[in-house]
Order: structure tokens, then C-alpha cells, then sequence
């Protein structure tokens, strides 16, 4: 379902020069798998699910979305393609402070039926169930770390993506939350998504298909 081939990335160092982030990274996954990728802070984790999710354009190599080679298409088609295959959890959440968490998550179905009535209850089902609906109409300053994080979790599986990309998505939750943001996107790949969990947490490796370290710019078994 998602396969990232080649990828390499580097950014400007502010010495000059350049700083080689991903160099020739392959990933596959897929439908029905959960993949965990974890590695040292500053390894290249958010910059490798930016690039598969296709936030970021990699220097060289290909993200593929089934048999489609999205990385070749124009900005506007992979915008589109973003909009329609993936869920991304970001790990610093990037909620819209101008909006409520519900309509954060509603925000997932901004072009697609977000004014739906059965949209509005299947996203406050999914605020229920993470134990945010009472925060529903707070903006995200009002909301904890781990409130927020909630909310980015609801916004990204409102659509049932195909794709599922969770940067730390239990960074800022305890134990309870973050067992239950981890059992629920394993149940999203037993549904049938292709799932990359980016996690140091050693449960989130627990049923994972596949575990990977990245490690000076390549994937390791780990
Ligand atoms: N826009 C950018 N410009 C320059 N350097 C960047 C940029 N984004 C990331 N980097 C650098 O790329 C490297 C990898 O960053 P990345 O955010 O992918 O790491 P990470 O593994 O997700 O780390 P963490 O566990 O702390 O979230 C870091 O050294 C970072 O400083
Ligand atoms: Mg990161």
C-alpha cells in the first residue's frame, strides 16, 4: 500500500554544506501491516514520514500509494492524493488554534462531507472514546499536550484512511492513553490500513509486522 524506495534528504546546514538525513531509505508497507520505526532523536523519523506522507519532497527517490507513483505527480495531485490516502498524527499534533477540537477533527472531512450529520457523530464517537468529549469545544491553547494529541489522533482516523502515519503519537500521553492510542492503531491495520508508527516506546513494537531503527540515514532491523 505505501512504499517509500530511495529515499534520500539532506537540508542546509547553517555552516553551509549539508546535513544527509535519509540516505536511500526503503520502506514498505502493507495493507493490513503495522510497521514501528524508532531510532535516536534527530535520526530522521518526522523526515521520513513527511516524506512518505508526501509533506516533504525527498532529493531523490520514489513514494509509491498502491500501484500509483505519487511522488511524480504535480503538488496539487499530491495534495490531493495526501487528502485521500493519509492520516497523519503529527508529533507536534498541528491542530488549528482558530478551531474547537471538534472541528479540528472535522477538519479531516473539510472537502469530503465534514458537514455530514453521520460525519459529526462518527467524529464525536471518536472524541468520546479518547476521553476528549467533554474538551470538544475547547480551542487547542485550552487543551493539555495530551488532550491535543487526542484530538490530532480523532482528526487523523476520522476518514478511515488507508494509510496511517503516527509521529510519537503517545508522546504526551501516560501509560493509560497511550495504550489505548497504541491498541487502537493496531485495530486500524487488523481493519486493513497500511500503519507507520514512529514510537520509543517498547509496547508499541508489541504486534508490530515489522520493527525498524534508523540509524545514520538507513533502516536497520530493530
Ligand atoms: N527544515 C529543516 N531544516 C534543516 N534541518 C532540519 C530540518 N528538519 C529537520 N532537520 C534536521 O534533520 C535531522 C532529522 O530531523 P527529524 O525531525 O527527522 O528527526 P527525528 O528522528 O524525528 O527526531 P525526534 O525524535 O527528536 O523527533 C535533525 O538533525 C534536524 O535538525
Ligand atoms: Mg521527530
Amino acid at each position: 500500500m505505501l512504499r517509500a524506495c530511495g529515499i534520500v534528504k539532506s537540508y542546509p546546514a547553517p555552516s553551509g554544506g549539508a546535513i544527509r538525513v535519509l540516505a536511500g531509505v526503503d520502506l514498505e508497507v502493507k495493507a493490513g501491516q503495522l510497521v514501528v520505526v524508532t531510532g535516536v532523536s534527530g535520526s530522521g523519523k518526522s523526515t521520513l514520514l513527511n516524506v512518505a506522507g508526501l509533506l516533504e519532497e525527498p532529493d531523490a527517490g520514489e513514494v509509491w500509494f498502491g500501484a500509483e507513483r505519487v511522488s511524480a505527480w504535480s503538488r496539487a495531485a499530491r495534495s490531493r492524493a495526501r487528502g485521500r490516502f493519509i492520516g497523519f498524527v503529527f508529533q507536534s499534533f498541528l491542530l488549528l488554534p482558530s478551531l474547537t477540537a471538534l472541528e479540528n477533527v472535522l477538519e479531516a472531512a473539510r472537502y469530503t462531507g465534514g458537514r455530514e450529520p453521520a460525519t459529526r457523530a462518527r467524529a464525536l464517537e471518536l472524541l468520546e472514546e479518547l476521553g476528549v468529549l467533554e474538551r470538544k469545544d475547547h480551542y487547542p491553547p485550552q487543551l493539555s499536550g495530551g488532550e491535543q494529541q487526542r484530538v490530532a489522533y480523532c482528526r487523523a482516523v476520522l476518514k478511515n484512511p488507508p494509510i496511517l502515519l503516527a509521529d510519537e503519537p503517545t508522546g504526551n500521553l501516560d501509560d493509560a492513553n497511550g495504550a489505548v492510542i497504541l491498541e487502537r492503531l493496531r485495530g486500524c491495520a487488523r481493519a486493513g490500513a497500511a500503519v507507520v508508527v514512529v514510537s520509543h516506546r517498547p509496547e508499541a513494537a508489541r504486534g508490530a509486522d515489522a520493527v525498524w531503527s534508523l540509524r545514520t540515514g538507513a533502516l536497520e532491523p530493530g
